[in-house]
């Protein structure tokens, strides 16, 4: 086991410029300080995802979300509040009484059950997150019988918190699950206006604020010494919440300076950190400066991010090798079974899609956003598994196979009871928030920034807007635009669409006329009266990319567009990157993705990275010669 080096984490997913209103009765609070000249979300409420790979995914993670046993997962809550278990079985894996990550699933469930809610009004995941917080609060409220302080609420004894505070916890990662914990009943709180949920999360807060406040700086240094995921950002997001400054007095406490002062001062100093541990604290970091706008929070994170994508990512947008930072550029020799953690991904997602609200015209970063969802993430699950389960790590070694691996739990598929790796909790919110980063807006216009077939409904304008496409398949989308409710108007707005860095050639037309200024890595505006029934198709031609490892420029993985490409060996075992004739590569079906290419004097078939489940691959080839013209 190797739990001293895993983590996950999570930020709340709640962004400070949420939107008022939404298809299923709820009330998100005012947010004191939204910017309104910045570009915000949607709420998840208002856009529903149609038919598609990714509702595929979806439904099978609300399938798994409708099926879990809800009174198993309130066993190691029960237990350490000294209430009955009534009987539940105990789960394995991370969430076994002795496991010393227990309890942090069931923060992610919270979230999982909300955003189902939230995207497909299911009253099933409603219920739960309800009911679910209301025995939270049973355990929270019988903290004196239990011995602990009030608003306390954990999986772990409070003298773990002792320990950790004079350097002596030996295992466990207590504040890692609250802050899992407070992100899931914020989340439930904004979703579904649960007053009980808002209670029990200002309780543990307060009790967060009162151990803390005790503590010198030094002593709360070594606390943050260990894993204590996005208690930073879940902070700062109570406080966009509540309006209350005191939460960011509170977060504040939580910066870890050793790893955010060298990123202020651009130093990549990440060589041997635990990935997962770090990225939340990047996260934090934004959620700091657009509650202050004190410009070292916003330095802090985009260093992070320009280090950590421009030099230690992998093809699919994963990165680290067995849970750890390389040297920078250290890609080829690292190209192994547990390359890739699930969770880091899912992190450095959230701080794209902040670093890219403040920063609207970077192209580069909503690029890799699509980069990383299409290829890592939609291909994390197991879709011949009803319930969604999926896969800790990205193996890139040659021969790989997804879901079977040599490593401990994390080579393998999730299960329903005997897993709850962080992966499989960041799993849970990732399969159920596809429609979350496709649609955004600010005052003057709509960003489309996903080719996902999906439909806003931008009930603040009165416009519905329905996107049609088989996109990655094909390389157009058609965007079409109603009133809603029947109803007929104009609406004067600027359509911006994402022209990928990747696109070579695309174009745009409303109502077939083309539009000019269409550049790849750019985004295509159009501002004009729009009217129901307006059509707008964006046709994003592809081509083979070459993906080269940063220290080894003849080895590289193949993208087509932004897919990136697997060879699909079968049952047979690859022992190195086979040979791969660049100019061998043609696509072979115009219905899917399927090509073929000449590997190792034999014919290979490739197909898309995440269709790679229940086969041997290879993702990074050694190259020959140059892509067809
Ligand atoms: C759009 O949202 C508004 C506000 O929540 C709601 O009244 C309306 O029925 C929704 N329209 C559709 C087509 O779902
Ligand atoms: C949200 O909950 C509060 C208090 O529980 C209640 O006063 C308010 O009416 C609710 N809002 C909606 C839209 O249901
Ligand atoms: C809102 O954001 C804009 C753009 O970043 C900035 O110029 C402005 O000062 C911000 N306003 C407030 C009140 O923070
Ligand atoms: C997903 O589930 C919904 C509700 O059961 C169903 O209507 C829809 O067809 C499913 N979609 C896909 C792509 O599986
Ligand atoms: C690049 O990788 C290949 C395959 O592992 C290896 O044969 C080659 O020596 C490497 N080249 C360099 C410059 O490291
Ligand atoms: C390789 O196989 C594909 C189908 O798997 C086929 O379309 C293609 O023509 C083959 N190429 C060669 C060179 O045999």
């Amino acid at each position: 086991m190797m739990w001293h080096i895993t983590l996950a984490a999570a930020a709340s997913s709640v962004l400070a410029g949420i939107s008022l209103t939404a298809a299923h009765p709820q009330a998100t609070p005012a947010l004191p300080t939204q910017n309104e000249t910045l570009v915000s979300p949607f709420d998840l409420s208002q856009v529903q995802l149609t038919s598609s790979r990714w509702m595929e995914n979806q439904n099978r993670t609300l399938s798994y979300l409708k099926f879990i046993d809800v009174s198993r997962m309130l066993y190691v809550f029960r237990q350490n509040h000294k209430l009955p278990t009534q009987g539940a079985a105990k789960n394995g894996g991370w969430d076994a009484p002795d496991f010393p990550f227990r309890g942090h699933f069931q923060g992610h469930l919270l979230t999982a059950w909300a955003q189902c809610w939230q995207t497909t009004g299911d009253a099933v995941c409603k219920h739960r997150a309800l009911s679910f917080v209301t025995e939270l609060a049973t355990c929270q409220a019988n903290n004196a019988a239990a011995g602990w302080n009030k608003g306390y609420l954990n999986a772990f004894s409070e003298n773990d918190f002792t320990l950790m505070e004079q350097g002596k916890l030996s295992s466990g990662v207590p504040y890692y699950v609250i802050h899992k914990t407070m992100a899931g009943l914020l989340d439930v709180w904004l979703a579904l206006n649960s007053s009980t949920a808002k209670t029990v999360l200002l309780e543990l807060g307060g009790w967060v604020d009162a151990r803390t406040a005790k503590l010198s700086t030094e002593q709360m240094q070594r606390v943050l010494g260990t894993e204590h995921g996005g208690m930073v950002a879940v902070l700062a997001d109570v406080y966009f919440a509540t309006g209350d400054k005191k939460w960011l007095t509170v977060a504040q406490r939580f910066e870890h300076q050793a790893v955010i002062n060298p990123l202020a001062n651009s130093q990549d100093q990440l060589n041997g950190l635990h990935a997962n541990t770090q990225i939340p604290k990047w996260i934090g970091a934004l959620r700091q400066f657009k509650a202050t706008g004190a410009a070292k929070y916003k330095t802090i994170a985009s260093n992070a991010w320009n280090m950590v994508v421009g030099a230690h990512t992998y093809a699919i947008g994963s990165n680290s090798q067995a849970e750890h930072f390389k040297p920078p550029n250290a890609i080829a020799q690292y190209l192994k079974n547990d390359a890739g953690e699930s969770c880091n991904t899912y992190n450095m997602l959230k701080l794209t899609r902040e670093l890219w609200t403040l920063d609207p015209a970077n192209v580069g970063l909503a690029d890799y956003y699509e980069r990383a969802l299409l290829n890592q993430m939609l291909g994390q699950q197991n879709p011949t598994d009803a319930h969604g389960h999926v896969t800790y790590f990205h193996s890139l070694q040659p021969g790989a196979r997804r879901g079977v691996g040599p490593a401990w739990g994390g080579g393998t598929w999730s299960t329903d009871y005997d897993s709850f790796w962080c992966c499989q909790g960041t799993g849970t919110e990732t399969h159920t928030k596809f429609a979350d980063s496709i649609y955004f807006h600010d005052e003057s216009a709509l960003y489309i920034n996903l080719f996902t077939p999906s439909t806003l409904n931008w009930s603040q304008r009165g416009v519905i807007v329905t996107q049609s496409t088989a996109f990655p398949v094909s390389d157009t989308s058609t965007v079409k635009l109603s009133a809603n409710n029947g109803g007929s108007s104009n609406w004067d707005f600027t359509m911006k669409i994402r022209i990928p860095g990747w696109a070579v050639g695309a174009a745009v037309t409303v109502n077939g006329q083309g539009i000019t200024g269409v550049k790849s890595g750019s985004y295509a505006s159009i501002s004009r009266t729009w009217a129901v029934g307006d059509t707008v198709t964006i046709n994003l031609p592809m081509t083979f990319r070459l993906l080269r490892a940063n220290d080894n420029k003849s080895l590289a993985a193949i993208a087509y567009g932004p897919t990136v490409l697997v060879g699909n060996y079968g049952n047979t075992a690859v022992a190195e990157a086979p040979q791969l004739k660049l100019d061998s590569l043609k696509r072979t079906s115009n219905t899917v993705l399927a090509f073929s290419g000449t590997a190792g004097d034999k014919n290979a078939s490739l197909q898309p990275y995440y269709d790679g489940q229940g086969i041997n691959y290879v993702t990074y080839w050694l190259v020959q010669g140059s892509l067809p013209a």
